[in-house]
């Protein structure tokens, strides 16, 4: 009989997942291993919801966003007996493995059934850039190309009116998405949550700006900055099965702000889901197509307890234990950034 692997996608979907799924079984197939596609993350193997993954399952999906085997924020420890029903369902399935395509949440619950006996090979994902263990995420440079673009076309509509503008972008506890696009895009201030808002400060280098002749300016700001008070400006009270809050709504109040401080004019342009929508970019195409590749190689190999990551230009695998704390940004990143304030 053949063996088989499950494969599914947990969390926020990004550009790149289905490169992920299309790699991993087209390498499972040349090996003669069958592929189930786990549906909508960890509830698909609670509540056992599969698809075949075969060669015509996979065609044609390489440059589609989102994930041909959908996906959610489900934490089988939230749900009554989930922890078991997966390791039911993974028996009754008689997969041999699972690839678990997703962030820290969904590597969380893969090395939990890891050291419950279960084989389980991670992949890591999201746009947000967060993740340990590896040096970048796939989904990461889509998002960063999609708000650069964003950032350039508010240029000139900034130009044209003389404003400030405040542009918000994803990233959750993590700024790497405003740094990376406000190096790109060439932005006036960049704020994250890795340093507490200082607003006087903001409204010093908006005011250096006019005096150098500027007659606007670009800010971005990351979703999870925060003012010195620590206080954590959300879209809604509700917060996920893994304890998340739904994050947004700083641009707004710091435009506010900003403003009434200033008297320039300033407008906030919220980009949100935009950012994860779409078809991923050629790096994001080819890092997750390795990653598919290589994590389906462990698979075959036999082993257990990884996650395949990108190491200076290599593909390598680290444990999950290291895959599990919050990549803050490279404070020489920041520091680059920052030349260009004000
Ligand atoms: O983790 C990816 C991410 O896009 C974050 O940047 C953002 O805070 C969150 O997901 C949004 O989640 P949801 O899609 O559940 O609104």
């Amino acid at each position: 009989m053949n063996k088989r692997v499950g494969i599914l996608t947990g969390g926020g979907d990004c550009p790149g997942l289905n490169a992920v799924i299309r790699g991993a079984v087209r390498r499972a197939l040349r090996s003669g291993w069958e592929c189930v596609g786990i549906l909508e993350g960890w509830r698909g193997l609670i509540d056992a919801k599969y698809m075949p993954l075969d060669l015509e399952a996979i065609r044609g999906i390489l440059p589609r966003g989102g994930t041909i085997l959908r996906t959610s924020r489900t934490n089988p420890s939230k749900r009554p007996e989930g922890m078991n029903l997966i390791r039911q369902n993974y028996n009754a399935l008689g997969l041999d493995s699972l690839i678990a395509i997703g962030g820290d949440d969904t590597q969380g619950v893969a090395s939990k059934l890891h050291e419950a006996g279960l084989k389980v090979i991670g992949v890591p994902k999201t746009i947000d850039n967060d993740l340990s263990g590896t040096d970048c995420t796939f989904g990461f440079d889509t998002a960063v190309n999609i708000v650069t673009e964003a950032i350039d076309r508010l240029h000139t509509t900034a130009e044209a009116h003389n404003r400030v503008m405040v542009v918000e972008v994803m990233g959750r506890h993590a700024g790497w998405i405003a740094v990376a696009s406000g190096i790109a895009g060439g932005a006036d201030v960049v704020l994250i949550p890795e340093k507490p808002i200082n607003l006087d400060e903001v409204v010093k280098l908006l005011q250096h700006r006019v005096e150098r002749g500027r007659t606007f300016s670009i800010m971005v700001v990351a979703e999870g900055a925060k003012f010195a008070d620590g206080v954590q400006v959300t879209l809604s009270s509700k917060i996920d099965e893994f304890g998340h809050e739904q994050q947004g709504g700083i641009g707004t109040v710091l435009a506010a702000e900003i403003e009434k401080r200033t008297g320039l004019e300033t407008r906030a342009v919220i980009l949100g889901h935009v950012q994860r929508g779409g078809s991923p970019s050629a790096f994001d195409r080819i890092l997750a197509t390795r990653f598919g590749v290589i994590a389906m190689e462990q698979v075959i190999k036999g082993e257990s307890g990884k996650m395949v990551a990108l190491h200076g230009g290599d593909i390598v695998t680290v444990p999950f234990s290291e895959a599990l704390t919050n990549r803050k940004v490279d404070p020489e990143l920041y520091r680059v950034a920052e030349t260009f304030f004000g």
